[in-house]
């Protein structure tokens, strides 16, 4: 493996800002962007039958099954874009998902560089989701953190920004749950491994971002040393 190859893992709860700082992240780095949540969201857009399977979980705030999941990450940094690094965003999100992946790593001579969990207290999340609003293309905006020029409009492509169907707040709550559940485990799990950074969610994003791109830096030097 390169020593500059850059595989990163974001964690964190629903809402933390996990995609706010994905799209950051990938001007600074050349990452292959893996958000499983979008793959299933395309899925279930598209109508296939993987998508149509995922949209009953993804519409109670469950967590689609490991099978399927870690069947799709795992084909997607495999793929010829990811081979220089990769950006991973919610996955894994269980033990068995994480035992997948570092499996496959092993298989494929690579390792993880480090997992950035991004981290926000409940309350804040309630806020930050129920105000979240989202364009087709899938750009994020905030009704009152992050709000576009014109009101319910996209500033890019025009378009009509809606809430996502998982937003409502009894959905949030449910996720919420979940991720206390099965996903907040993984800090455990990657802490234990060595790989584990906290990053302060509840600072403003381009705070979050200096904190991580500095953190990057500082592992890339420790790399070439
Ligand atoms: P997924 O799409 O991955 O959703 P999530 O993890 O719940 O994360 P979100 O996209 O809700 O939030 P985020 O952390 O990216 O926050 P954002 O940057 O948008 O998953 C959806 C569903 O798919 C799951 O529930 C599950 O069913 C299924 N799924 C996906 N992966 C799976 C897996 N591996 N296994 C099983 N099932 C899986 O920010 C939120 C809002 O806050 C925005 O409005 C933003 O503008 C604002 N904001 C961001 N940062 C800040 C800040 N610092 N200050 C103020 N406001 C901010």
């Amino acid at each position: 493996m390169s020593p500059l190859e850059l595989n990163l893992i974001l964690l964190g709860p629903p809402g933390a800002g996990k995609g706010t700082q994905a799209e950051r992240l990938r001007e600074d780095f050349p990452l292959a962007y893996v958000a499983t949540g979008d793959m299933l969201r395309e899925a279930r857009n598209q109508g296939t039958e993987l998508g149509l399977k995922a949209q009953e979980f993804m519409d109670r705030g469950d967590l689609v099954p490991d099978e399927v999941v870690i069947g799709i990450a795992l084909e997607r940094i495999q793929a010829d874009d990811a081979r220089d690094g990769f950006l991973l965003d919610g996955f894994p999100r269980t033990v068995p998902q994480a035992d997948a992946l570092d499996a496959a790593m092993a298989d494929l001579g690579r390792r993880i560089t480090a997992v950035l969990l991004v981290d926000v207290a409940d309350e804040e999340i309630v806020r930050r989701i129920s105000g979240r609003r989202v364009s087709k293309a899938g750009r994020t905006y905030h009704v009152d953190y992050d709000p576009p020029k014109h009101a319910g409009r996209c500033d890019v492509d025009g378009t009509q920004l809606v809430q996502r169907e998982d937003d409502k707040p009894d959905v949030v709550l449910a996720r919420l749950r979940k991720y206390h559940e099965a996903t907040s485990p993984l800090i455990d799990y990657y802490e234990r491994q060595g790989l584990l950074r906290r990053f302060d969610g509840s600072r403003s994003p381009v705070e979050v971002h200096d904190h991580i791109r500095a953190t990057l830096a500082t592992l890339r030097l420790e790399d070439e040393l």
